[in-house]
Parts: structure tokens; sequence; C-alpha cells
């Protein structure tokens, strides 16, 4: 394979003939409509190659949402789960040493003062769920603050239908109280456009809820954020800006959530994203998506005593660290060690956004690029002085699968082109990724 090469133009004709088929059978609800209209039908996929049932190879830089950090298919993470299949896989909850491995390892790269536990799940939005479950619990409170522009999964909660009291206990009227403030988002953020003022801005407005009775908000569990938005448009917090929310969680005695289900795993340049600031520890840690290299898995690593104060059996699941996602998830760890993909992130990331950044020179429409290590982005407005959001992202998106690029269509304002290849993409690749999103810009503003 050797991407992009349009054999046909997209879709070509045994893509058409399998949509329509899909059209009938699957809803449309179910598949992500993000990148186009005509949904690729992929045969098969390799690093970070993708090969549609008409021959047609596309540059994924998409990575499928950010599980696939090692590159699809990746030989070492193949092997593993091929052995594994061949002895066991599926264990339910029950113990298994390959499961027991991968506990040890990830606690490990956690890392931090405190002991911590591991709970397993099947999706990141689960694990969010089992992090919300536990820092209720934990506290007796039933609140949680999040960020605007925050995407932490879709799931409405089952839990509310559960028959059995056991399952409920602890957690008062089950669907906690949610509360959302600016995330702190330099390029637009109402404290103020300084990173420094950002940070700020954002924790005195934070602490003013937490701290005046008359605020409206009750009893506040947790603070739950990502170090990176992803969905949000590839947002990097300030540096300084966790330890800040860190220092203010404890000042309020909350706790204090830290979601890489997307930023985790070397993507950003460190194991984890909150790592970026020495000496931060978050009291629970939400993973999924590359944690397994694409299998289903998910968890949430939690300080012990934290994850002690849910009773036994209360936070499982059938498919709830998979054995074959666990094995999965061994394999994939180990490649991003030994091949010190979060250096390559940094590096490589350096490379991209230095590349958007001439980009930038060319097209008055990209109002700024950014990003930390392989999450990046580049925002688009009508108008670089107000910043006036341009919300043609989904359309620059579409027009990139035509020519060959999966990239992600994000931001607050749907205006923002997100970028998140595997990180073993190299720089052809990349430049070949640069050339198209010009190609496209240059489009679009001849279209006017
Ligand atoms: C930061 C973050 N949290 C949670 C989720 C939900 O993960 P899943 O789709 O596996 O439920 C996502 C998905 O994109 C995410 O980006």
């Amino acid at each position: 394979m050797k991407a992009p090469q349009m054999r046909v133009p997209h879709p070509g004709p045994k893509t058409r003939e399998q949509l329509e088929r899909l059209g009938r059978y699957e809803a449309k609800a179910g598949l992500s409509s993000g990148m186009t209209p005509d949904t690729v039908m992929i045969e098969r996929a390799l690093g970070a190659e993708v090969e549609d049932v008409d021959g047609n190879v596309f540059l994924d830089f998409v990575s499928g949402f950010g599980s696939l950090n090692a590159g699809h298919c990746h030989p070492r993470v193949v092997e593993a789960v091929r052995e594994q299949a061949g002895k066991l896989h599926q264990a339910m909850s029950l113990g298994s040493k390959v499961r027991l491995d991968l506990e040890e390892k990830v606690i490990s790269l956690v890392g931090g003062v405190a002991p911590k536990k591991i709970l397993f799940g099947a999706s990141g939005g689960e694990a969010v769920e089992t992090a919300i479950k536990l820092a209720c619990r934990a506290t007796g409170r039933q609140e949680i603050v999040g960020f605007t522009g925050g995407f932490h999964g879709r799931s409405l909660g089952a839990l509310p239908f559960m028959g059995r009291k056991s399952q409920r206990e602890g957690l008062g009227a089950l669907v906690p109280g949610a509360h959302h403030v600016p995330y702190p988002y330099p390029y637009r953020n109402p404290f103020g456009r300084s990173p420094n003022d950002c940070v700020e801005g954002t924790i005195a407005y934070i602490e003013e809820f937490l701290k005046n009775p008359a605020s409206g908000w009750g009893e506040v569990a947790a603070i739950m954020t990502e170090p990176v938005q992803g969905n949000g448009g590839m947002i990097p917090a300030p540096l300084g800006f966790l330890r800040a929310l860190r220092e203010l969680c404890d000042r309020y005695r909350v706790l204090f959530i830290c979601d890489e289900v997307m930023s985790g795993f070397a993507r950003t340049g460190r194991m984890f994203a909150y790592q970026h600031e020495e000496g931060v520890e978050p009291d629970l840690v939400v993973m999924g998506k590359s944690l397994s290299g694409g299998l289903p898995l998910s968890a949430c690593v939690a300080k012990s005593e934290i994850a002690d104060a849910s009773p036994p059996g209360s936070e499982t699941g059938t498919y709830a660290g998979n054995v074959l996602s666990c094995a999965a998830g061994l394999a994939s760890i180990a490649v991003y060690e030994d091949e010190n993909l979060a250096d390559r992130a940094e590096r490589m990331g350096g490379y991209f956004l230095e590349r958007l950044g001439e980009l930038a020179e060319r097209h008055p429409v990209v109002g700024e690029v950014r990003g930390r290590g392989l999450m990046l982005a580049a925002e688009l407005v009508s108008d670089r002085q107000t910043r006036e959001p341009l919300p043609i992202a989904k359309e620059a998106s579409e027009m990139a699968v035509k020519k060959g690029l999966f990239l992600y269509p994000g931001g607050h304002y749907k205006n923002v082109l997100a970028f998140m290849p595997p990180i073993v993409t190299d720089e052809a690749q990349i430049e070949a990724a640069v050339g198209i999103v010009d190609e496209i810009l240059l489009e679009l503003s001849e279209k006017g």
C-alpha cells in the first residue's frame, strides 16, 4: 500500500453497492458521519494506511479516533491477540495472568505517590461513568464539573434501570448534577488571551462557584477535564493549568478526574498528557482507545481509598478487562515503550506543526495552528482580527476523504481541522497530508 492512492473516484463502485446495503440495515446514528456522508468501506489497514473495497488507499490521520497510536495492525499486537485467542479469549471478570500483568503495568505508568487500583471497562464512556460513580461514592456528593467543549462519551447511563438495589447504593439520584465552566482555550477565552490570564481567570471563575454558597452549585464531588481537549479542537490546556486545578481541588476537597481517553499512551509526547506537568497527580485517571491498540478496553485508575469505597462487583461487566483486549494492551504498551513513541510523537508533532504554520502563512482562513505532540489542529476563521469562526470543517474533511486523507472535523464551532495520525507516521506521510490540506484550503477560498 502507498497512500494516498485513489484508483477510482470515492465512493467507488463496490463502496456504492455496499453503502446502499448499509443504508438499508444500519441506522445512521451508529456510523461516524464526521468525515464523509459516503462512509469508507474498509477492507484492510496497516500503519497509517487504510485500503477500501475499491482498492483506494487513504492516509488515516484520525487513527480510529486516537485508538491506534501504534498504527493499524501493528504486527506485535496482531501476534499477541492471535496467541491469546488460541488459549483463552473470554474470562468475564475472573482473574487471569494477562489481566494482572496489564493492571500492574498500567498502574506503574500512572505512577504518583498514592497507591492506586484499576477498574476495567470496554469503552471510554464506561470508564468515565466508573470514575464519576467512584467519585460520588467516595465523597458522598453528587455534582460533577466539566468544561465547555469537553467530550467524555455518549452513554446515557443504564443504572437508573438496574433492578438490584445494591448496585445503586451510595449514588443518590443516579444522574449526577453537571456544571460546565469555560475550558482554558487561549485563542477564545473570556478571561484574556495570554495563557497565564487564561489559567488564572478559569481557576478564579471555578473558585467563585465553589466558595459562594449562593452560586447555584451544590456539593461538588469532582472536576473532570481533558488535559488536551480532543473533539473540542485539539486544545492543549496551557501548562500550569493542571497544577492550578489540582491545588484548587485540594483547597475545596474536590476530586480531580483526568480524562486521558484520547490523549493517553504516548500521543502527546508523554505516556499521559497530564505528565507534562511534573508532580501533578490526579485522583482518578480515565483511559481507553490506545490502551489496547484498537481492541475494546478502557480503565479507570483511582487512588486506592477512592476505588475501595465502591462495593465488590459494582464496577464490572461481561467484557470489562476482556483477556484478548488485555493481551493487545500489554503488546501495545510494549510497542509504545520499545519504539519510544512518546519521543516520536513530540518530534513528529513539532515537524507537523511547523508545516501547518507554513499553511497558515499562505491561507488567511487559518486563524491558529496548535497542538501538543500529535494532537494537532488548524482553526479556521472568516476574519483573523475578530476571530469569527468559519464552520466549514465538515465540508473540508469530506473534500479530504475524496483526495485520500482522513482528518477530523472538530472544534467548539465546527471550524477546526484536527489531526491525530498514528505515531508511527513518517515525514513523507505528513507532507502528503499537508499538501492535501493546502489544496483544499485553496479550493475553498476560490469557491469563496
Ligand atoms: C476524551 C474522551 N473521553 C471519552 C471518550 C469516549 O470514548 P468511547 O467512544 O470509547 O466511549 C472519548 C471518545 O472520543 C474521548 O475523546
